[in-house]
């Protein structure tokens, strides 16, 4: 089932949400709902909070590299190195991030904030704990795309938004912008 995303000056994307005490019938179906909801509005993450659920829950799915010949994008997946593919889509609770390396900036979008995209300045690495709805545990460490996607979301769980952490200039230039979505939301 689709569900409406919740957008920019809605007070629910701006609260610390809640950890999942238990995975029943509803968080499941909840997470299908975002993954379909996601696929939908072409993203590659959905946090709950994005559909107006203050709870510790995010979808991730990153697309292949359609280029002919690029090397997948790897990452360790408890202890061994793998293709993301093969751990996507990712549905996880509770998650724990590291984030560490070089910061670098990022063109970043957000299905939650319509038509705006901004350079964020972001750490290269991620280590991160991600416990699935059968109860077992992901061990990360990646890179790239799915590093950078881990924070955005993970920021979603505490009511942070990208454009919370762009350059205090780009804020200047985005103020207008950002005022009247939340005027219209
Ligand atoms: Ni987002």
């Amino acid at each position: 089932m689709l569900l409406p995303i919740t957008q920019y000056g809605n007070p629910v994307l701006r609260v610390k949400c809640a950890p999942v005490e238990q995975v029943d019938d509803s968080v499941t179906t909840l997470a299908q709902n975002m993954l379909e909801t996601m696929y939908e509005a072409n993203g590659i993450g959905l946090a709950a909070p994005q559909v107006g659920e203050n709870i510790r829950l995010v979808v991730i799915d990153i697309p292949e590299d359609e280029e002919e010949g690029e090397e997948p994008e790897m990452a360790t997946v408890n202890g061994e190195l793998r293709p993301i593919r093969d751990i996507m889509p990712l549905i996880f609770i509770n998650p724990t991030i590291e984030p560490y390396g070089k910061q670098y900036l990022f063109k970043e979008g957000c299905l939650s904030v319509h038509n705006i995209r901004a350079n964020v300045s972001r750490p290269e690495f991620v280590r991160a704990t991600l416990p699935q709805l059968d109860g077992s545990v992901l061990e990360l460490d990646c890179s790239g795309l799915l590093a950078r996607c881990l924070q955005h979301e993970c920021d979603h769980l505490d009511g942070f938004l990208f454009v919370d952490r762009v350059s205090s200039a780009s804020k200047l230039t985005l103020s207008k912008k950002l005022k009247r979505l939340a005027e219209g939301y």
